[in-house]
Order: C-alpha cells, then sequence, then structure tokens
C-alpha cells in the first residue's frame, strides 16, 4: 500500500506540529488532524494557533487547506486514511487503581474504538503517544476483536522526540525516528510503510526499527534519562550553595567528558512540563507491577529531588525576605515550564507562586506567552488550592515585565525568556521597594552588574 492519506487524532502539541511537518515534507500525501475539541480545531482553523511554537505558523500557512486539514469530522478521517495516528494525551491517572502514577490510557483506548467502530478499509495504526510498555496490546486486542471482513489492522509504535519551543526544528532535523512493530511479515512491510513517510525528509540511518516493546520502552526511558540528568545537577547545585562552588563551572567540567556531554546540565528550579513527571511516574508504575521495587525506588528519587528543589528554592525566596513575604508585593517573570512556549503543564512557576501566596505575598505575574486566564487557570486549579478567591485578590497580571516590578520588594525570575537578560535593570531598581531583591531561578542574569546596580541577588547553585 501506498500511503496517501494520514488522519491524526489528538490535535495537541504533538498532533499538531507532528502532523504540520508531515504535510510540508510529503505534499502528495493529504494529513488531517482530528480533535474531538471544536475549539481547538477551530483554533488550529483561524490566525491564532492554540500553541504557541517557533515557526509553526509559516509551516501551518504553507499548508493549510492544500494537504493540511483540521476538522473534528473524525469519521470522515479515519474512514479515508490508510495511516491512523493516535496522538491524543495519556495524562497521569487521578483515581483508582493506580491514582497519581499509571498513565490514564481511557483516551487511547476510546481513539483505539472509534477506529474500531469507523474504519471499512486496511488501516495501519500509529500509536505516537507516549505508553507504558505493552499499551499497543489494548490497541491491538480493541482492533481485533472488531474486526469487519476485509478490514485488516497493523499496530505500530512511533513515540515522539521533540521537545516544546523547538518542535519544528525537532521534527525537521530529527537526530531519531523510532518505529516498533511486529516481527511478523505484515508487521514489517507496515514498518517499512512508515519508515516511507519519514524519508521524504529523514536520512534512512536515522529511522530506527525496533520490536513494538522496545519503542514503547525506550521513549520512558529517553525522558527518564534526560529528566535523571537535570536532578543529577539540580542535587549538585545544592551541594555548591553550601561550599562555594559554581554550578555552571561544574556542569562545564563535567559535560566536557564526551561519555557524559554537555546537553541538560542547565541546573534550575526544577524541570516541569507535561511530561517528564508523567512519564517517570509511569516507569515507577510499571516497575512495581513488575515487582522491580529497587527500579522503581530509583527512578522515584527523581522525582523527588525535583521536589526538593523547587521547595530549596521557594525557601531561599521566603527567608531572604525576612523570613516573611505577607503583604509584600513580588514580581514573577515567567510562568511558562521554559522559554519559547505558552504551556504551563507542571511549570515550576505553579509551585513557586502558589507557595507565595500560601505565605500572604501579592503576585506581579508576566509571562511573554502565557494567556492570563491560563495562569489564573493553574493557580485555581483545586489541586493547587482550597481558596480561589484569595489568589484572585492577590494575583494581577502583567503585561510588561516593567509593569509587574513596578512597587515589587522582589523580583523571582522562573522561566528563562531570552527578553529577560536585557532588561533596564537600572531603571527596574528604581522603581522597585528597597532593599531590592533578585532571585535568578535559571541563572540567565548578570549577577554582578545587578549587585553593583544595588540588588541582593540569589540564584541556584552558587553562593553570590
Ligand atoms: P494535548 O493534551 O496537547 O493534546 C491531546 C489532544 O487529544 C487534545 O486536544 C484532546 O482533545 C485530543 N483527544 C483526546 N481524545 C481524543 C479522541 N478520542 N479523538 C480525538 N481527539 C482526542 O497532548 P500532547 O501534549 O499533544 O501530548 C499527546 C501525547 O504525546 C501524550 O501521550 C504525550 O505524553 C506525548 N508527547 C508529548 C510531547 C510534548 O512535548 N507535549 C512530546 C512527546 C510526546
Ligand atoms: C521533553 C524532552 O526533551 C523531549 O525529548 C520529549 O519528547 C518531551 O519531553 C516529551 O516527551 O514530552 P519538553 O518537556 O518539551 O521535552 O522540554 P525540555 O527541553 O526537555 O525541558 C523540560 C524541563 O526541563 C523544562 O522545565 C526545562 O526548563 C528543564 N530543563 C531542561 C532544565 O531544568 N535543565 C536542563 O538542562 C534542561
Amino acid at each position: 500500500m501506498v500511503i496517501e492519506k494520514i488522519c491524526c487524532l489528538g490535535a495537541g502539541y504533538v498532533g499538531g506540529p507532528t502532523c504540520s511537518v508531515i504535510a510540508l515534507k510529503c505534499p502528495n500525501i493529504k494529513v488531517t488532524v482530528c480533535d474531538k475539541s471544536v475549539e481547538r480545531i477551530n483554533q488550529w482553523n483561524s490566525d491564532k494557533l492554540p500553541i504557541y511554537e517557533p515557526g509553526l505558523d509559516d509551516v501551518v500557512r504553507q499548508c493549510r487547506g492544500k494537504n493540511l486539514f483540521f476538522s473534528t469530522d473524525i469519521a470522515q478521517g479515519i474512514q479515508e486514511a490508510d495511516l491512523i495516528f493516535i496522538s491524543v494525551n495519556t495524562p497521569t491517572k487521578t483515581f483508582g487503581n493506580g491514582k497519581g502514577r499509571a498513565a490514564d490510557l481511557k483516551y487511547v483506548e476510546s481513539a483505539a474504538r472509534m477506529i474500531a467502530d469507523l474504519a471499512t478499509s486496511n488501516k495501519i495504526v500509529v500509536e505516537k503517544s507516549t505508553v507504558p510498555v505493552k499499551a499497543a496490546e489494548i490497541i491491538m486486542k480493541i482492533l481485533r476483536a472488531n474486526t469487519k471482513p476485509g478490514v485488516n489492522y497493523q499496530i505500530l509504535s512511533n513515540p515522539e522526540f521533540l521537545a516544546e519551543g523547538t518542535a519544528i526544528v525537532d521534527l525537521i532535523e530529527a537526530e531519531r525516528v523510532l518505529i516498533g512493530g511486529e516481527d511478523t511479515p505484515d508487521g514489517q512491510k507496515a514498518i517499512q510503510e512508515l519508515c516511507w513517510v519519514y524519508e521524504h525528509w529523514i536520512p534512512a540511518k536515522n529511522i530506527l526499527t525496533t520490536n513494538t516493546w522496545s519503542s514503547e520502552l525506550s521513549k520512558l526511558a529517553a525522558n527518564a534519562f534526560l529528566a535523571q540528568r537535570i536532578s543529577s545537577i539540580n542535587s549538585l547545585s545544592a551541594v555548591c550553595e553550601a561550599t562555594g562552588a559554581d554550578v555552571s563551572e561544574v556542569a562545564r567540567a563535567v559535560g566536557r567528558d564526551s561519555r557524559i556531554g554537555p546537553k541538560f546540565l542547565e541546573a534550575s528550579i526544577g524541570f516541569g512540563g507535561s511530561c517528564f513527571q508523567k512519564d517517570i511516574l509511569n516507569l515507577i508504575y510499571l516497575c512495581e507491577c513488575l515487582n522491580l521495587p529497587e527500579v522503581a525506588a530509583y527512578w522515584q528519587q527523581v522525582l523527588n529531588l525535583n521536589d526538593y528543589q523547587k521547595i530549596r528554592f521557594t525557601r531561599k525566596v521566603i527567608e531572604s525576605l525576612f523570613n516573611t513575604v505577607t503583604d509584600k508585593n513580588i514580581a514573577v517573570l515567567g510562568f511558562s515550564f521554559k522559554k519559547n512556549t505558552g504551556d504551563t503543564r507542571e511549570s515550576p512557576a505553579i509551585y513557586v507562586s502558589q507557595t507565595l501566596l500560601d505565605e500572604g505575598a501579592k503576585l506581579n505575574i508576566y509571562d511573554p506567552k502565557v494567556e492570563p486566564d491560563q495562569i489564573m487557570y493553574e493557580l485555581t486549579n483545586p489541586y493547587v488550592t482550597s481558596e480561589p478567591e484569595i489568589v484572585k485578590k492577590n494575583v494581577e497580571i502583567h503585561d510588561t515585565a516593567y509593569s509587574a516590578v513596578t512597587g515589587a520588594h522582589a523580583i523571582v525570575l522562573c522561566t528563562e525568556w531570552d527578553e529577560f537578560k536585557t532588561l533596564d535593570f537600572q531603571k527596574i531598581y528604581e522603581v522597585m521597594m528597597k532593599p531590592a531583591y533578585i532571585f535568578d531561578g535559571r541563572k540567565i542574569l548578570n549577577h554582578e552588574r545587578l549587585q553593583n546596580i544595588g540588588f541582593h541577588v540569589q540564584t541556584i547553585g552558587k553562593r553570590l
């Protein structure tokens, strides 16, 4: 079968950018991205896309209406497609068996059931969502238990490795594409058909093929390794602060060993984002179910350290401000979980803000790309606070950094947006309360210069 039509179920941070790039690179394939959310699809079809991602607008503008379509007509998308990506969300379960750890596969299951109900011809079904090992078996069971005459399914695992903020470059210049499938002639044929799609722009040597379970586990493993590096360097940041070593110097020295490498050694207030915590919890749960408690405990420590880092930083802010922030104005610069995205899922800024609010602070929050409603949504979420009215009263969202810092006792920098590096700190010092404090949770500012202006400065992994 030559793949002429692709459908993607789930028009989120993965489905949207991934399919836009496939459409860009495969002009002869019709790509339809479907979602059950009418609002999301309307945004994909508008001038203001539902997600901020550098370069995405351009790609969508070039392909939309030609070979790229966003639609809520899931039935048509499924029926006409040769290949269907399942790219729905797989959040951590919030109830029942495995609560707080296991992945909730209800959206994957419902996507599989939709395919089983609606498909009238052969399909390659590709699991792109991040799932526990053996999740493809669920999809297989649902599809194969409901097969109609003349309809055959092949199920592949093709996890996504893009990072938000660099998604388009990550997709266009992917270091690797991973495809797992069954070790049968039909399974191998399906793998080759998906390889053919990627080979429109990815060199064949960068496309790895494995069995289905290796592919699923590799995705969890990759995220666990990346998060583990951050927890490792963050653990050392505490040692640096206690000894006078500088974590940036340590990272540079350690990372120079080519066996270790320099990337992902940036100490921070802790990692955020929708996946690291979720996927490690997923791995931990899997290990517990497999009766591997030592392995589970090993990965649990990566998460414990991440919580410790967020707590440690916030405690430092409060202690420096004479152990009380009640009624003090604090400017929070940056709310997304990293720069170049408007995504706030699991952002460390949420924990920092909530703790300061619990201590009675008044927060003035500015982020270049996060919508004000999204900030309020995160801070009034019942999992975060039981007092949404206090949050609404004590939080003000600003549209510039300068307005957020005016009258503030302290600045707490939570996201490493480039624009924060070039702020006029002399001007900022003049409009702040004195003594004026800056807590640089991302190590991006020129601390010596700030001290010369008169600021009291604290950062991660270095005594100042
Ligand atoms: P998301 O929440 O942004 O998008 C998921 C979309 O799926 C939502 O719009 C939802 O309405 C839709 N959906 C759910 N069930 C559906 C159904 N049955 N039919 C049609 N649409 C349905 O999630 P995301 O960030 O794109 O993540 C998707 C998956 O990719 C997750 O498993 C995640 O772990 C993985 N992943 C995410 C990233 C990332 O950077 N965000 C990177 C790699 C992998
Ligand atoms: C991460 C992985 O990098 C992707 O490969 C993966 O596909 C994705 O998760 C996923 O599965 O969802 P993402 O979460 O978008 O991507 O962004 P990262 O660049 O990995 O950053 C995650 C968090 O770690 C951010 O809060 C970031 O600030 C923090 N971080 C990153 C550090 O604190 N230090 C570092 O050195 C690097």
